[in-house]
């Protein structure tokens, strides 16, 4: 299917989110300090570049797992179904957990993990979201820890998409269209 074309607006630079990164990790270290082991949670796909610079910044011990929640495939608009399409390796009865998402949109897709992850009974359990878009929000949630508050602007880069591209630049960017079909 042809895609829309457009072009790509630096918002973020990797500069700034690389220092921010650093802010962030020295907050979730003292939150946790004295933990035995923190279980940080990558939600796929687009933490997956976020999680990997956050937990290189962490200085506690710290296991990585994955799990994939998926409600906008290859839309842009939400479905507000969350489906679980990859869950846990591991459990989190009784550990710190720490929950990475990219951005935090209309709120269904943390809420929904949030929610899910509490019925298995962490010893606690905080968010991080390196982007948030409160004024797209659905569902009355906010992630502990929020890198950058953005505006209503369709974003790609740093692990965020667009139709499943773009999520290898470094930095994020604002996607403004352009007219025509690329
Ligand atoms: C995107 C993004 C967040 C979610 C935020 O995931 O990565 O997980 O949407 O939106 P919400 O607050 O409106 O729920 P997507 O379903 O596009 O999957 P991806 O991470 O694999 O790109």
């Amino acid at each position: 299917m042809a895609q829309p074309a457009y072009e790509i607006d630096e918002m973020i630079s990797a500069k700034s989110i690389a220092a921010r990164i650093e802010a962030l990790a020295r907050e979730i270290k003292s939150t946790f300090d004295g933990t035995d082991k923190l279980i940080v949670v990558g939600l796929l796909r687009g933490s997956f570049v976020f999680i990997a610079d956050l937990v290189r910044e962490l200085d506690l011990p710290v296991e990585v797992d994955f799990l994939e929640a998926s409600s906008y495939g290859d839309s842009t608009e939400s479905s507000r179904e969350v489906r679980i399409l990859k869950d846990l390796r591991g459990e989190i009865a009784g550990r710190d957990v720490l929950v990475v998402e990219d951005i935090v949109d209309t709120g269904f897709t943390l809420s929904h993990v949030v929610a899910l992850l509490k019925t298995r009974g962490p010893k606690r359990l905080e968010t991080i979201a390196l982007l948030d878009k409160p004024s797209r929000r659905e569902i009355d949630i906010r992630a502990t820890w929020t890198g950058f508050e953005i505006p209503d602007e369709f974003v790609v880069g740093y692990g965020i998409d667009y139709a499943q591209r773009n999520r290898n630049l470094p930095y994020i960017g604002a996607v403004r269209f352009t007219g025509g079909a690329a």
